[in-house]
């Protein structure tokens, strides 16, 4: 009778382990038949009616059948768990067919842009790149360059004033007299940044950048100047283009030269942006004044100089045929996805 019990039981409890569809309902049939009260471990109560010589045989087989049952037990957990992490990994998988977030990379700005290729054609020639403060003392920004105060020439150049001895720099022409200071000729800089003048229309801004260059050497002409221009022209803009240099007047260099080069656009034919002229006016030049060496203490004519100063804006607007200065400040990513490298 008990021995029949024991075999339904141990049938039952098979049958329940195949059953399971998981391990949480596995461990509930492990509870049921061996846990603390479990129906396999409450069998042993049943020895109490049999006699001596049937107990340990009785004893026997529930131990027998509780070692099959785990046993089957672990057989049935093991494929159930692999089971289980399979259905996790899959559910957790990743879809790589779908498309990814991507963040927008940026872009340089044509202003950088153009800056560092200015700064690569001339360190071909041995030119090499400073900076210099935004707000200038009057004294860099005009009084070592020539412009006393009270001089016509701080006309040319409508100022934003600090404070009575501190200007927005109006162009990058201090670099060159902080240059002169610090290091000691023979000297090949560019000076590069922003500038700031009271100003602004379809092809002006208050705040524009440019780039100025000054060779400081044993005997530098107007030749040398007009060679390494020229040289930069070709390499900027193509090496067709030819340049021009106009007599003008800037206080701190003598003679001075407004440097022209022939329209990028039409090659010198006349186009609306060179207003027919066949030329575009890209910035100034000459040979450093000696009152701006003598005042720096750099003995002239021992040692001599031409400088020039190119606005950055305009020849970006030149290379790229811009309509509109005003693009560069406005950061429309609209413009400036254009100049993806
Ligand atoms: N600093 C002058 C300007 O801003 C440009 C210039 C630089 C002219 C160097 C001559 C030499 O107008």
């Amino acid at each position: 009778m008990s021995y029949q019990k024991i075999e339904n039981l141990k049938e039952q409890a098979f049958s329940k382990i195949k059953a399971a569809q998981n391990s949480a309902d596995l461990y509930q049939v492990k509870v049921e038949f061996t846990g603390k009260n479990g129906r396999l471990t409450e069998i042993m109560k049943d020895m109490a009616g049999l006699s001596k010589e049937e107990r340990p045989l009785f004893g026997k087989k529930v131990n027998e059948v509780k070692s099959e049952f785990e046993d089957a037990y672990l057989a049935r957990e093991k494929t159930l768990k692999t089971q289980e992490i399979n259905q996790k990994i899959q559910a957790e998988a990743l879809d790589l067919s779908l498309p990814g977030s991507l963040s927008a990379p940026g872009t340089i700005h044509p202003i950088q842009r153009v800056t560092e290729e200015i700064c690569q054609i001339m360190s071909r020639l041995g030119y090499s790149l400073r900076t210099g403060p935004m707000i200038e003392k009057d004294y860099y920004n005009f009084e070592a360059l020539n412009i006393p105060a009270d001089h016509p020439a701080r006309d040319m150049q409508d100022t934003f004033f600090v404070d009575p001895t501190h200007v927005l720099r109006t162009h990058t022409s201090p670099i060159q007299i902080h240059s002169l200071d610090r290091e000691k000729p023979p000297l090949r800089i560019l000076g590069t940044g922003p500038v700031f003048r009271c100003d602004s229309d379809i092809s002006h801004l208050p705040n524009f950048h440019q780039i100025e260059g000054m060779c400081v050497d044993r005997q530098v002409s107007m030749a040398d100047l007009k060679g390494s221009i020229s040289f930069f022209v070709r390499e900027f803009f193509g090496p067709g283009l030819k340049t021009r240099f106009r007599p003008s007047f800037f206080p701190f260099t003598e003679p001075s030269a407004e440097v022209d080069c022939s329209c990028p656009i039409c090659l010198g034919k006349g186009c609306a942006l060179c207003k027919q002229s066949g030329w575009i006016e890209i910035g100034g030049s000459g040979l450093i004044n000696p009152k701006v060496l003598l005042g720096s203490r750099v003995s002239y004519p021992e040692w001599q100089g031409f400088a020039f100063g190119f606005g950055i804006e305009r020849m970006a607007i030149i290379k790229y045929g811009i309509d509109d200065i005003r693009h560069f400040p406005e950061n429309d990513v609209r413009f400036l996805r254009q100049f993806k490298i």
